[in-house]
């Protein structure tokens, strides 16, 4: 059986994550599960419960929640990272500084993406270095955001290491597919997928016997999006979800040959996007005020109770791709997955030194690439841009470079001028004092 350590230990994704290890033993036994955050005050708030879910589940199950990197990454087999430097009040500040200037204002698109980039940078690198020391062997499955920056920054500065980056947002689109679809899992379909990481395209979606859905799934979203004929956002817990389920229409009519990653939306209608936002009242806030308070609250009653019967908190079913990429990397399954790796080659016509998010068969010696081809102009010219922004990004981190990080403001779709860019970029500089490096 296996250990686990998962980095970023007082996440409000952590609990759930437990659950779904917990709910997944049968297909990779643990033997222990640490935390790690360099909070521990925070994490601190989640580990009494987190220790009350792994007794009553399987009591042989070592516990340990430190903020010592030698306590938390000796003799573990993989590392589960999703940290998140500067935590959701930098978030906040990643929204709302480009939605003052009228520019999308979200932690991975746009200027608060490029910032929230900057900021992980040197915490993903310092993670993956206590992992190379205490336990070589071990894998980290890295989904810190904003992961298409983290992954160029790994590329370019721990390129031997064993670290793969993936990202949740395909398991979501895939989950919404089979439903349309009239599936019951995303599983029982394969899929063709290129891009970059939320920033991406599906060119075929096949059932058990191979047909090809794909323009049945476009014809539905061109209509509906990723919802449901009927449904409205009542139907929806997280608006923000619907809403973006909703705007999949609008994207998907630029090219209907292909559905869509959502995420495209901050890039390709980001008027919409920053008329539907509140400058002073964005996605952290709900965050903040929904499910921290949510998880937090539940984890303190737990710890109380001492039990963790009856609990609210639910298995974060789409986190499953977690055990699906051990499981792969453990037992050799060869399994297919979409991750977020050097392109060399794989897209034909793009460059060999992009990261890009692609499908992938994953074994015990790490992922192969599918060969995809050469893509269309439209994608190619959208994702070029994007790429080099986030080189530009790991360039301003490596030279310490004002520069290029105005040029990576300035080039990025989402913002209209160079002048909005250094205003943007003026005022980031001051919120990330003491997480960038002086530029
Ligand atoms: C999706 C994306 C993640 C992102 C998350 C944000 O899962 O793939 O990259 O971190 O949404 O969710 P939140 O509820 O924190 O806005």
């Amino acid at each position: 059986s296996f250990s686990v350590v998962i980095a970023g230990g007082g996440s409000t994704y952590t609990p759930e994550i437990i659950l779904m290890l917990l709910a997944n033993l049968d297909r990779l036994p643990l033997c222990c599960i640490k935390l790690y955050d360099n909070d521990g005050e925070r994490q601190g708030l989640l580990a009494p419960a987190v220790k009350i879910l792994i007794e009553e589940r399987d009591p042989s199950i070592e516990f340990v929640a430190t903020t010592d990197p030698e306590i938390a990454y000796t003799d573990v087999d993989f590392c589960l990272a999703h940290i998140r430097v500067g935590k959701l009040p930098m978030r906040e500040l990643d929204e709302k500084i480009p939605l003052k200037y009228g520019v999308v204002g979200q932690e991975t698109c746009g200027p608060g993406g490029l910032a929230y980039g900057l900021r992980s940078i040197p915490g993903v690198i310092e993670n993956i270095d206590y992992m190379e020391k205490y336990s070589p062997n071990c894998w980290m499955l890295n989904y810190s955001n904003p992961a298409a920056i983290v992954a160029e920054a790994c590329r370019r500065l721990r390129p031997n290491s064993r670290v793969i980056n993936i990202c949740d947002m395909p398991i979501g689109l895939e989950d919404s597919f089979a439903r349309i679809l009239g599936f019951q899992s995303r599983k029982q379909l394969d899929y063709r997928y290129f891009g970059l990481n939320h920033f991406g395209w599906y060119t075929s979606v096949k059932d058990p016997e191979g047909n090809e859905l794909l323009p049945k799934l476009v014809g539905h979203e061109l209509k509906y999006g990723n919802t449901m004929p009927g449904e409205s956002m009542d139907d929806y817990t997280d608006h923000t979800w619907y809403d973006t389920a909703l705007k999949v229409k609008d994207i998907v009519s630029l090219d209907p040959s292909m559905a869509p990653n959502s995420y495209l939306q901050y890039y390709l209608f980001p008027d919409d996007m920053v008329a539907h936002s509140d400058p002073h009242y964005t996605r952290a806030n709900m965050v903040m005020d929904g499910r921290e308070k949510r998880v937090f609250g539940e984890c303190a009653r737990i710890a109380e109770a001492g039990t963790a019967a009856g609990t609210t908190l639910k298995i974060g079913i789409h986190a499953e791709f977690i055990v699906d990429l051990a499981t792969a990397l453990a037992f050799n399954t060869h399994e297919r997955m979409l991750l977020i790796v050097p392109n060399n080659g794989a897209i034909e016509n793009f460059d060999p030194e992009a990261m890009v998010e692609i499908p992938c068969v994953v074994g015990k010696d790490g992922y192969e690439p599918l060969s995809i081809g050469k893509i269309p102009t439209f994608q190619k010219g959208l994702m070029y841009e994007q790429v080099c922004v986030e080189k530009l990004v790991a360039d301003a981190y490596e030279q310490h470079s004002y520069l290029k990080m105005l040029q990576a403001m300035t080039l990025s779709k989402t913002v209209p001028s160079a002048n909005v860019a250094k205003k943007i970029l003026d005022e980031l500089i001051v919120a990330n004092e003491g997480y960038w490096p002086e530029l």
